[in-house]
């Protein structure tokens, strides 16, 4: 999951059609199934919001998975998210978080040749997966590897007429709560100085946060999506549950360059969660 080189796949979609897409996001799955993170059972909650998200998106042509896949890197977990999903959505891409594995999440990708793309091509867009993960750390790097393997990426884009959504796991600017800001993208300065040199790149989508974010910076939008299991209280300097509920991202990417989004919550059954809890790791 580390390379530097694009991996290119393009999903057949006519250019004048919308495309419809879903996020989830730090799934942060057990090795054995319904495992309580912080007293929520995060295969429960998971399958709560897929189910959501079949009664609510009657088409979707691709999800990305936004790291944290796993809690602590399990191959089983990796295994049980793609089995959970894979009946519904051929076209799935997924990200290393700081709880995953990379072994790990390649041994059970490997399997699944597609969930290791990272450059997508789907109707008039590109959708770039960037990996923040270090190994062994909580916070998030690019590094040179990915900022080369963007900037060659949004080259290619850029010749090619495509828009671009960027999705990576760590959070490029600070959401606002210093516990987890200490943990943003250290050398997002880097990253923005390529996305400005180029204007097709409409947004910026990560997860890692556990809550949802929508900003303009300029033209470009950055988003932030609820997990599907736990969530941190918006503003909090220290680390706090939040009581709001596991949700996805709803994201319809259209021919013109423009996007709609949505987070959706499951609001129709309550999860069991330690609001008291001083600690995440
Ligand atoms: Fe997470």
């Amino acid at each position: 999951m580390t390379s530097s080189a694009l991996n290119t796949v393009t999903i057949p979609h006519d250019r004048a059609h919308a495309i419809e897409l879903l996020q989830i996001t730090d799934t942060h799955l057990g090795e054995r199934p319904h495992t309580p993170l912080l007293a929520m059972d995060t295969d429960d909650s998971l399958l709560a919001v897929l189910s959501l998200a079949r009664r609510t998106l009657a088409n979707v042509d691709l999800v990305v998975a936004t790291g944290d896949l796993s809690d602590q890197g399990a191959i089983d977990a990796y295994l049980r998210l793609y089995d959970y999903t894979r009946n519904d959505y051929e076209h799935q891409f997924w990200l290393l978080g700081n709880h995953d594995d990379a072994d790990m999440l390649t041994a059970a990708a490997n399997q699944h040749e597609r969930l290791l793309r990272n450059d997508i091509r789907i109707g008039g867009w590109q959708i770039l997966m960037l990996n923040s993960q270090i190994p062994g750390e909580v916070g998030g790097r690019l590094g040179t590897a990915e900022l080369a393997r963007l900037r060659l990426g949004l080259e290619q884009a850029s010749a090619e007429g495509l828009y671009t959504l960027i999705c990576v796991h760590h959070q490029p600017v600070p959401v606002g709560s210093a516990w987890i800001d200490s943990q943003a993208i250290s050398d997002a300065p880097e990253l923005f100085a390529i996305i400005d040199a180029f204007p097709g790149v409409r947004a910026l989508l990560w997860g890692h946060v556990h809550q949802e974010v929508d900003q303009m910076r300029d033209d470009l939008r950055l988003l932030a999506s609820p997990s599907t299991c736990v969530q941190f209280l918006p503003g909090s300097e220290t680390f706090k549950l939040d009581n709001q509920a596991p949700g996805f991202r709803h994201l319809t990417l259209f021919p013109d360059g423009s996007l709609s989004t949505q987070v959706h919550r499951v609001t129709d059954r309550k999860f069991t969660v330690d609001l008291g809890s001083s600690g995440y790791l």
